[in-house]
């Protein structure tokens, strides 16, 4: 398998996406993974704050691609699925579950988060930022829901953050291979088998309304099925699922 991209290492930065945005917007096209022990602005989806303090992994791949947008964006299931195997070496197998369209849980709290940012090339293709949150050592307190962190499901330590990437980077290499070369479909039946609340009761939180109904799968472009309560097919492409949560 080929090697995954040469890795830049940071002490202490505002945002390794923040940091891929610059690179990209200056003509960078990677691919090249920035990591950084602390970062002092880290960002979440929807425009929250991502906490990193020491002992968590935070990272962002910085790539080029051919593919148009709406494509692109299935990067985020190729990222959501190397984080799942992250986890499994450090908690077994199948511990670790996949929200869609990116989260990935641990007994049901949030241990990853991924935040993939993108623009215009003068070359016509897109560049991508793939930020990828671990919280390896530490869950983030007063977040706005419960999060968990590896290591207080390991008998162990946490591995170092730098370890954690080296697999991440490996695992992220392999299945964006399998994507450029087979197309999403073998990315989201492995979601698929990793995903939960499949087939339960499902409440979507859309930028300007809210549906209920049951979740029903992916759709062949990485869009929820959402089959809402009155028997219509909603198709989810954007914002928070919620299964029996409050
Ligand atoms: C989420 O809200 O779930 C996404 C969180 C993404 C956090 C990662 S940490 C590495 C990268 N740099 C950032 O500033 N954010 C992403």
């Amino acid at each position: 398998m080929a090697s995954h991209p040469p890795v830049e290492a940071y002490d202490e930065i505002d945002s390794t996406n923040a940091e891929a945005r610059r690179r990209a917007e200056a003509g960078d096209a990677g691919p090249i993974w920035i990591t950084a022990a602390v970062q002092t602005a880290g960002r979440g989806r929807r425009g929250r704050a991502w906490s990193t303090n020491r002992g968590n992994l935070a990272a962002t791949l910085l790539m080029a691609t051919d593919a148009p947008p709406v494509e692109a964006a299935q990067i985020s299931f190729v990222a959501a699925l190397a984080a799942a195997e992250l986890a499994d070496t450090c908690l077994g197998e199948g511990v670790a579950r996949l929200k869609w369209p990116n989260d990935v849980l641990i007994h049901g709290k949030k241990a990853v988060g991924i935040l993939v940012e993108s623009g215009a090339r003068p070359d016509g293709r897109l560049w991508l930022a793939v930020g990828i949150g671990v919280n390896l050592a530490h869950a983030p307190q007063n977040v706005d829901r419960p999060a968990a962190a590896f290591a207080e499901h390991m008998g162990g330590r946490a591995p170092e953050p730098l370890a954690a990437l080296e697999v991440l980077a490996n695992r992220f290499e392999a299945w964006r291979h399998a994507w450029a070369t087979q197309g999403f479909a073998p990315v989201a039946r492995a979601w698929t088998v990793r995903a939960m609340g499949l087939g339960q009761a499902c409440e979507a939180r859309l930028p300007n309304r809210t549906l209920t109904g049951v979740a029903e799968g992916l759709d062949p472009d990485g869009a929820l099925r959402l089959r809402l309560d009155d028997g219509t097919l909603e198709r989810i492409t954007a914002g928070d699922v919620f299964f029996g949560e409050a």
